[in-house]
């Protein structure tokens, strides 16, 4: 990609992935960077946020630098011709494409943001002749299928989406391939944050839901007993610098028309259980923890109202969880073989997180305060065994 002057533009730059991504190209590269945002984020807090950003991964930006940040007003899907003029003006040769709905339950925006919203940009892109689009998409765009999740375009999967989530996002996949210009599909699994010193600031998505219902819910008073769903398989993570160090060499290095599915070593990934034990031993610290591999084995009605709160509340991604996802790397495995470094995440850097995470809890800071000398100091854990769907379903 080069030629008229190297501009990119990247969408979703006040979001997790996206100011990531922001401030990884103001470090990496020389022009400028149009950052569409919606009207009622202030560009100065973009600017802001995207430098601190860069300076928590070492690169101290300067006016020179900061000036090559445009934040533009995002016009509505249906004019979204009027970013042309900006394109022009800046040089914009590549378009990173990583907003999106992440609402697992508004089919509507998540109908607008993923699907309406990339078909427009790539009417864009293509009248403004851009040399390269990329597109985050996810690991999980497959849906439910039966097997390892290849690179290749996803058809309809055979037992369906999780959500209207991953059906979106493999729409607009679908959307990127066909437009017939030059693109690039990255597909991260669940990102959870540094794999240096656990820093995160994205919303709470993935384990971070987790750790945030139990901060909620469950840091009020000691628990005897504490009930979880946690299905026996890998938790898919990758930490947000190996994110970016692979979004990077993907850029530099791969042809048109590749997909990357981004995710962590299966062998030293931990399981969903070992990130519970984690939690239990460390900060929450119940006499015992009952598991189990699927809802429908909880006895609910025993339980009080808060741990059926945090059942409901984090229920759909022990769903996806429970699926036995596989995810093909050979693309990843090139990268790495010719010099990428990509920290896997494992349970000891997964617990890096989670120190982080609790050391900027004021909640569970005063829960370890106040109850800290009255917790078990090693929960039991108990492996519940499921009945299993089939056995429960009505005759
Ligand atoms: N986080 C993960 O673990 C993960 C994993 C796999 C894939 N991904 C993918 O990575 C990308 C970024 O995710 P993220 O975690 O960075 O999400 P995020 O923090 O929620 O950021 C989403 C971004 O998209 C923008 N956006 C949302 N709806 C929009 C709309 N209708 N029109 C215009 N902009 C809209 C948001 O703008 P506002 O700030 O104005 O809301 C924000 O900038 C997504 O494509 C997601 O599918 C994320």
């Amino acid at each position: 990609v080069s030629g008229r002057g190297g501009g990119v533009l990247v969408t979703g730059a006040t979001g997790f992935l996206g100011g990531l991504i922001a401030a990884a190209l103001l470090r990496e590269t020389r022009g400028p960077l149009v950052l569409p945002h919606r009207a009622e984020r202030a560009p100065g807090e973009l600017i802001e946020r995207i430098a601190r950003l860069a300076a928590a991964d070492g690169f101290a930006a300067g006016a020179a630098d900061l000036a090559r940040l445009a934040p533009v007003p995002l016009p509505a899907t249906d004019a979204l011709e009027q970013l042309l003029p900006a394109l022009a003006a800046h040089g914009v040769e590549e378009v990173v494409h990583a907003a999106a709905c992440l609402d697992y339950f508004d089919r509507a925006a998540l109908e607008s943001a993923n699907v309406d919203l990339t078909r427009a940009l790539l009417d864009v892109a293509r009248r403004r002749g851009i040399a390269r689009f990329v597109y985050i998409s996810t690991a999980f765009s497959a849906g439910y299928v039966e097997g390892a999740v290849g690179e290749t375009l996803h058809g309809e999967p055979a037992q369906g989406d999780p959500t209207d989530y991953t059906r979106t996002k493999r729409r607009a996949e679908g959307l990127v391939a066909a437009s017939g210009l030059p693109w690039l599909i990255l597909r991260p699994s669940v990102v959870v944050g540094s794999s240096v010193d656990g820093r995160y600031d994205g919303k709470p998505y993935g384990i971070y839901q987790l750790w945030t219902a139990g901060e909620r819910l469950l840091t009020d008073r000691p628990s005897a007993a504490l009930h979880f769903v946690c299905p026996p398989g890998p938790a898919h993570t990758i930490h947000q610098d190996a994110f970016v160090a692979a979004f990077l060499a993907a850029r530099r290095r791969l042809p048109a028309g590749s997909i990357v599915n981004l995710t962590s070593r299966e062998a030293g990934l931990p399981s969903a259980r070992a990130l519970y034990d984690l939690a239990m031993a460390r900060y929450f610290r119940p006499e015992v923890v009952y598991y189990y591999e699927h809802r429908e084995d909880v006895p609910e009605e025993a339980l009080d109202r808060r741990q059926r709160l945090f059942l409901e509340f984090t229920a759909t991604n022990a769903e996806i969880a429970a699926h036995p996802w596989r995810f093909e790397t050979p693309t990843l495995d090139r990268l790495r073989a010719e010099g990428l470094d990509f920290r896997d995440a494992t349970l000891e850097t997964l617990g890096g997180c989670l120190d982080r995470f609790v050391a900027r809890s004021a909640r569970i800071q005063a829960y370890l305060a106040r109850f800290g000398p009255t917790l078990a100091a090693a929960p039991r854990a108990v492996d519940v065994p499921g009945r299993g769907r089939a056995a429960r379903a009505p005759a």
